[in-house]
């Protein structure tokens, strides 16, 4: 019998007006109803890391479970000034061992054309070096205030184009989390 998969569904910044939230909670909700996923959503406004680094001093204890829990990521990030924000980079830093032989996935946010495909780009280099396993295809939210209402309802005329594309994204994650988890 399958064995349940965790997968951390993090959103990529602390900003108070964000839109990536709306997407971020989107891809959580769309996991959470696939049979054998538990969901573990991870707000980077929740934590503290204090310092940089991850020496036992610049941890947040409850961020370092989640990750040791986790048997796959989906990140969905912003784009800022063609990058991915700081507040992801400095929850990513804070562990490192416990990342090892894991896949993660990767959406992109932002509210002009491109999606934040500079901000997905950016971290595949930063992510390649913890340990995580990198799939060969991404999903994008250009424009995220047209696809989204302001309560964070996808419009229906975008629900099949991200359902298809997500589906596919899962199968692939799920498939590689599988394979993992038979390793670690
Ligand atoms: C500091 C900052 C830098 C940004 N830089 C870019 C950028 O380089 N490219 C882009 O397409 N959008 C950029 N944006 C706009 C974001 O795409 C937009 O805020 C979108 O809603 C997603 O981010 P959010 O979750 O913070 O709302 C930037 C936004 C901020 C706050």
């Amino acid at each position: 019998m399958d064995e349940k998969i965790t997968v951390a569904v993090i959103e990529g910044t602390t900003r108070a007006q964000r839109e990536s939230i709306k997407a971020s909670r989107y891809v959580a909700d769309f996991a959470g109803k696939l049979p054998g996923v538990e969901v573990i959503f991870v707000d980077p406004a929740d934590f503290n890391f204090p310092g940089d680094g991850n020496d036992p001093e610049g941890k947040d204890p409850r961020y370092g479970e989640i990750v040791g829990k986790a048997d796959a990521f989906f990140i969905v990030t912003p784009e800022y000034n063609h990058s991915f924000p700081g507040s992801l980079k400095r929850m990513l830093d804070s562990e490192l061992e416990l990342y090892n032989h894991k896949p993660v996935a990767f959406a992109g946010v932002s509210n002009g054309n491109w999606g934040g495909v500079r901000a997905v780009e950016s971290l595949l280099n930063a992510v390649r070096e913890t340990g995580l396993v990198t799939l060969s295809w991404d999903v994008y939210f250009p424009r995220v205030q047209d696809i989204f209402d302001e309560n964070g309802m996808i419009h229906e005329d975008q629900r099949e184009r991200y359902e298809r594309n997500l589906g596919k994204l899962f199968d692939e994650l799920l498939l590689f989390a599988r394979l993992f988890k038979t390793i670690r």
